[in-house]
């Protein structure tokens, strides 16, 4: 049987960059809602599952000196690298499951787009809540970007949770409050529209 990090590794190896379903020209929900945490150039952010996401970009050019990212697959990271240029080694690269991942410290801010919603066991969901846990400061910001209820129910052949802001906050529990909800539609590289919803709360 594939295992999951199989799963991604084949995915970013078969595919280019901007041929993933999930690629985006401009994360600009993603920053809209960074940009809000009101964290400062010092501060630590990590990307988790950020794969070759352009997020990785705008954080260093723009905004802040500690910016990681977690990947179980090494083919994504390896394609934001080579991206990047000599700007990589600006950027903490980690490959590893969420779940399995010791954070090196406290994060200011965890951001997560179409990751946890992969998570439709019990176990795998309370694996990444406990790195969550270790990982976020208490008044840090936790943004999470998911198929919201009207969204597919897959992406990338595997199913996947739906969640509106509310239901992610039972979710994750009394840790974390909610601040804000927005909506976001996603249009793929192929032309379909998929519904998206991100949340932002702040680590009790
Ligand atoms: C749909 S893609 C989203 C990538 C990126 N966040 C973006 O917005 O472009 C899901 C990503 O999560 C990664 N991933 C899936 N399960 C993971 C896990 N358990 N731990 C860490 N990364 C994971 C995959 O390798 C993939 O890069």
């Amino acid at each position: 049987m594939t295992s999951i990090r199989e799963h991604w590794q084949k995915v970013y190896d078969r595919r280019r960059e901007d041929e993933v379903s999930w690629h985006q020209a401009s994360p600009i929900t993603s920053l809209d809602l960074i940009s809000r945490t009101g964290a400062g150039r010092d501060a630590r952010v990590v990307d988790v599952g950020g794969g070759a996401s352009r997020l990785v970009d705008a954080l260093i050019e723009k905004w802040f000196e500690h910016v990681t990212v977690v990947d179980i697959a090494d083919a994504p990271l390896e394609l934001a690298r080579k991206r990047l240029g000599d700007r990589a080694s600006r950027v903490t690269w980690v490959t590893s499951d969420v779940g399995d991942w010791a954070p090196d410290g406290p994060y200011d801010v965890w951001h997560d787009r179409a990751v946890f919603h992969f998570m439709v066991r019990p176990e795998d969901r309370a694996a990444y809540l406990s790195t969550l846990r270790s990982a976020l400061r208490s008044g840090g910001h936790l943004i999470i970007g998911t198929f919201a209820s009207n969204g597919p129910d897959r992406c990338s052949a595997l199913p996947v949770m739906r969640y509106e802001p509310e239901t992610l906050a039972a979710e994750l529990g009394p840790d974390f409050r909610l601040l804000e909800g927005v909506r976001a539609e996603h249009v793929t590289p192929a032309g379909k529209v998929q519904q998206f919803q991100f949340s932002r709360f702040v680590r009790i």
